[in-house]
């Protein structure tokens, strides 16, 4: 309840003046909200396309503050969980809104691992694609058909069902990633093993080999598992959105996530990593830089620096500082610091933050710009770049769901639309169109 109220005044297109006022709530951080939705009652509503001052729900899970650069899971900064805690502490955490105890951890993660393996079954839906087909491509056909196989968790009204979609997701998606990856190449598919964590048995399956004893560098594993924790959830994103918005209509959840896999995609959003490090290889050389700057300043040239700039951060993202620290351990760790394509986005990124155009419009490097390369120097190929945003964000897109179909007071998405085509006409006959 808030005994705030925010006042409009408006004209209709008579001019007539009306009058309306709305309830203002709070939340824990962050800014205040106008709850407008009792606006269309006065035959009016109001339009912000990009969502750019809309809140779409109530949630606990995550908060960023873009001005200060700061972002939380569940009130804990993502600087202090990188260090303190594994993808596994961050996956229950996200879904169970505290950091779990020892027993928690070992429950949940051998649940996980029970779960990782896809039923040999599954796997003939892989034979269905093309060998070059892009492992985004499988990943959104995969997932759905998730739905079209296990039907024994799709009644979202029950809590047990949701638990078991949750683990199925976050379990699976590591499975299904790697397997996509080996078809593309034509290796076997590699089983996960008990043995391993989440993160060593991603690995494993990506570059192990039925012929070869599998043992993930430690410092690949630990970068890997901070990957996934950078990338878990990141608030009402483009797919969360998405996710949230299919799951409003009842929709099963591997079908909501599958939807949210094909919103992540696009190049604005997840596919930043992969275009960023397509990028660097159009540009080349370092002496090109100057060139592809002048591009991304020019008004009549679509070009952007990809992995810079961000809808909500007008600061450092918090998860490019731990990215960039991650990017050289791992460089490091390969002894790739002199690889020409390493120390080309070095140059670009120093470059670019000394330009006027890209301080003036707080264009930051974001945590696809590093991601891309650390990713690059631990041999993933480029095209598995955003899968491996989708691995992770799974947890954050399941955490989101559950929290949306548990939620009493979530509505049907269903947006209205100001109108701008032709007034009402009548269809004239055949031979006049
Ligand atoms: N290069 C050059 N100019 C840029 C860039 C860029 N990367 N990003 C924004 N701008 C300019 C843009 O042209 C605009 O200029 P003006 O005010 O003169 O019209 C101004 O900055 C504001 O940009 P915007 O497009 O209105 O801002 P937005 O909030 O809609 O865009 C963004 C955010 C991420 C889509 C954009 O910064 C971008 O396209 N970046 C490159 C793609 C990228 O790296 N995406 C990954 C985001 S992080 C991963 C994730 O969380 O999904």
């Amino acid at each position: 309840m808030t005994d705030r109220k925010a006042t409009l005044t408006f004209k209709d297109k008579q001019h007539n003046s009306y009058s309306a006022s709305f309830p203002i709530y709070s939340g824990t951080l962050g800014y205040d909200v106008i709850d407008v939705s009792s606006l269309g009652k006065e035959g009016i509503y109001t339009i912000d396309a990009g969502f750019h001052a809309t809140a779409a729900c109530k949630s606990s899970i995550t908060y960023i503050d873009g001005g200060k650069g700061t972002l939380l899971y569940r009130g804990y900064p993502i600087d202090q969980l990188v260090e303190k805690a594994d993808f596994t502490d961050i996956g229950y955490l996200l879904l169970h809104g505290e950091l779990p105890n020892k027993t928690q951890k070992s429950d949940f993660l051998g649940l996980i691992l029970d779960h990782m393996n896809l039923h040999e079954q599954m796997s003939c839906f892989f034979s269905g694609f093309r060998r070059d087909a892009h492992p985004m491509a499988i990943m959104v056909g995969v997932v759905g058909a998730m739905s079209a196989f296990y039907h024994d968790s799709l009644d979202i009204k029950n809590p047990d069902h949701r638990n078991l979609c949750a683990i199925r997701l976050i379990a699976k998606m590591p499975t299904i990633a790697a397997m996509s990856h080996k078809y593309s190449i034509g290796e076997p598919f590699m089983h996960p093993r008990h043995d391993m964590g989440y993160a060593e048995n991603f690995l494993h399956m990506m570059f192990g080999t039925p012929y070869d004893e599998s043992a993930p560098d430690p410092v690949l594993v630990r970068a890997m598992d901070r990957i996934f924790t950078l990338h878990a959830d990141h608030e009402q994103n483009a797919s969360t959105t998405t996710v949230r918005a299919a799951g409003s209509t009842g929709a099963n959840p591997f079908a909501c996530i599958s939807a949210g896999i094909g919103a992540l995609w696009g190049p604005a959003h997840g596919g930043a990593n992969e275009a960023c490090l397509r990028m660097l290889m159009e540009i080349g050389d370092e002496k090109n830089i100057p060139e592809f700057i002048a591009r991304a300043k020019d008004k009549n040239d679509p070009f952007r620096l990809m992995g810079f700039g961000h809808r909500v951060y007008k600061n450092y993202d918090p998860r490019a500082t731990v990215m960039r620290r991650t990017c050289h351990e791992v460089l490091d760790a390969v002894g790739r610091h002199d690889d020409p394509l390493i120390k080309l986005a070095m140059s670009l990124e120093k470059i670019a933050l000394e330009d006027d155009y890209f301080i003036e419009k707080k264009l930051y490097p974001n945590v696809d710009f590093y991601s891309g390369i650390t990713l690059n120097a631990m041999g993933i190929p480029t095209s598995m770049f955003t899968v491996i945003f989708a691995l992770a964000r799974t947890t954050g897109w399941i955490s989101q769901w559950t929290e949306m179909v548990q939620d009493p007071n979530a509505h049907l998405v269903r947006p209205r639309q100001l109108y701008i085509g032709k007034d009402k006409r009548d269809v004239p006959p055949a031979e006049e169109w």
